[in-house]
């Protein structure tokens, strides 16, 4: 298999780019696209730092695919959100431990899910990732209910059981064959999760199977069959239960972050993955010094290695 890949791409480039050309989209590229990250209520010993947070894996995660980030803050107006929105190119919802329906999180996370179904809806493609806790947050919007129960997977790292549906899906297109078979039999993923959505919970909710499709499941330590990645039939929505930030950019040795070349590359093609369907954007700030102003840069990330699984985090 691995093999004959390899004779394929061989093939493929002696024949040369002129015999085959990517599909092409009326519009070009956006090659400044900036994904923003919604920042999250800190909950714990870290308030001193701030009220709000985004940890720094994260940042570096979308920055290492290639796009600039912008932190947003919660509690902000409508009007504000609905500004922001029309000027960044996709949305990061970060993992952590607020309240899936009541928290400022949740609540600004669902001002910009129903902005960005309106906008797909008129071919303003604009895409949106969720990791753990935003994964979760994304069915808790897609369901309109909360159907999360106990799937335990704490400080474990699985590989990915894949559904019939991962072979033709959007996420893996791009990876190599070899990759796609390691993700399958290598544990490459950290699961850092108490609760989930299970498989039959999620297929057997019509909202939630029409709108996605799974493309992963996992094994709980408690037994149950939870799902582990999704994406989108119809619109740019993905969703991860487990970690691919920490692969690259976490280290604390006291938790099973996965190193290894294959996690490594795995955590780089998802994220490069997420910020090219954040170039299909042409959202863009009205003026140089807006951008400027809103972007990360702007912030410097405090040391929390000492007091924290993070290396650093940004405090808002
Ligand atoms: C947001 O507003 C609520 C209520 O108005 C307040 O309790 C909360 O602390 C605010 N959160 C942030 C992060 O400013
Ligand atoms: C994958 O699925 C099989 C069959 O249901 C199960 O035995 C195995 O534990 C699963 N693996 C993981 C890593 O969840
Ligand atoms: C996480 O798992 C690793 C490896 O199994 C173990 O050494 C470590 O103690 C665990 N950490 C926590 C915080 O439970
Ligand atoms: C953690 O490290 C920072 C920066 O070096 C230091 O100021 C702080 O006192 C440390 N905290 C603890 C609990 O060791």
């Amino acid at each position: 298999m691995g093999f004959s890949a390899l004779v394929c791409a061989c093939v493929l480039a002696l024949c040369g780019a002129d015999a085959f050309t990517l599909p092409q989209r009326n519009e070009p590229d956006n090659d400044r696209p900036i994904i923003g990250i919604l920042t999250q209520e800190v909950d714990d010993y870290m308030r001193k730092f701030g009220e709000t947070y985004i940890p720094s894996s994260y940042v570096k995660y979308i920055e290492s695919g290639g796009a600039r980030v912008v932190p947003i803050r919660l509690n902000q107006s409508f009007a504000e959100h609905e500004k922001i929105f029309r000027s960044i190119n996709g949305l990061l919802l970060i993992g952590g431990s607020v309240n899936l329906e009541t928290s400022d999180f949740a609540r600004t996370a669902g001002i910009y899910f129903r902005l960005a179904l309106n906008a797909n809806d008129e071919g303003d493609y604009f895409p949106i990732w969720g990791t753990c806790l935003g994964f979760q947050l994304l069915t808790v919007l897609v369901a309109g209910e909360n159907l999360l129960s106990k799937t335990t997977a704490e400080n474990v790292t699985y590989p990915l059981n894949f559904t019939a549906e991962a072979s033709p899906s959007r996420m893996f297109t791009n990876f190599p064959s070899d990759i796609r078979k390691a993700l399958s039999q290598e544990p490459l993923t950290a699961n850092f999760h108490h609760y989930g959505v299970t498989k039959e919970a999620f297929l057997g909710n019509e909202k939630l199977s029409g709108f996605f499709s799974v493309l992963s499941t996992n094994i709980a330590q408690n037994g149950f069959e939870f799902v582990s990645t999704v994406e989108g039939r119809k619109y740019p929505f993905y969703g991860v239960q487990w970690h691919p930030e920490v692969n690259r950019f976490q280290w604390d040795p006291h938790y099973n972050f996965p190193h290894s070349r294959n996690a490594v590359h795995v955590s780089s093609l998802l994220a490069e993955f997420f910020v090219n369907e954040g170039r299909r954007s042409s959202h863009h700030f009205r003026e140089a010094a807006e951008e400027s102003s809103a972007l990360i840069y702007n912030y410097s990330p405090v040391y929390v290695a000492n007091i924290s699984a993070y290396e650093q985090s940004y405090f808002f």
